[in-house]
């Protein structure tokens, strides 16, 4: 029987290389923020060698993985994680496919990526789409990997403090 919790979780995403350098990390992060889910931990990267093998450990041996590293090295990364219900999954949808082509209009991908990620590698160009989110069952692992336990806060919404 259903005890009516909804499961609240934290999940890590990325505002990538191209969409800060866009200035679209206020655009990003308001998704977010208004979809309800609330910033707990926020910093801005540069990514290492080290921490994209880790982070992208499912990708290491793909082809397009040193491409992938590349750009993700091209700039500072903007680091977040996020809570709220279901987050990985409904983060995920908000981000929207990976190639724009298929990122329904409404999605972050869908609004501001263009390119197909079919025509960048036959053009042999890396496949920039805006931001990173974790999958669902990966985010505490991504979370570790990114932040230390101290950059990560506990605190009430006023929506929280509201209903309490
Ligand atoms: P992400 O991990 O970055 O949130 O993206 P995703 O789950 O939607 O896609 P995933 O399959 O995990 O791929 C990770 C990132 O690698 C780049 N990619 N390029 N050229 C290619 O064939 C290719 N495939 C993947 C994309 O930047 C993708 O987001
Ligand atoms: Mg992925």
């Amino acid at each position: 029987m259903s005890n009516n919790v909804e499961q609240v979780e934290r999940t890590f995403v990325a505002v990538k290389p191209d969409a800060v350098k866009r200035g679209l990390v206020g655009e990003i992060t308001k998704r977010f923020e208004d979809a309800g889910f609330k910033i707990c931990g926020m910093k801005m990267v540069q990514a290492t060698d080290q921490l994209l093998e880790q982070h992208y450990e499912e990708h290491v041996d793909k082809p397009f993985y040193e491409g992938l590293a590349d750009y993700m090295k091209e700039g500072p990364i903007v680091g977040m994680v996020l809570e709220g219900v279901h987050a990985a999954e409904n983060i995920r949808k908000i981000v929207g496919d990976t190639s724009a082509k298929d990122a329904h209009p409404s999605t972050i991908r869908g609004q501001y990526g263009h390119m197909s990620m079919d025509y960048a590698d036959e053009a042999g160009r890396l496949y920039k789409n805006l931001v990173h989110a974790s999958e669902p069952g990966e985010q505490e692992r991504e979370i570790e990997i990114w932040f230390e336990e101290k950059e990560l806060h506990d605190y009430q919404t006023a929506h929280e403090e509201e209903t309490r």
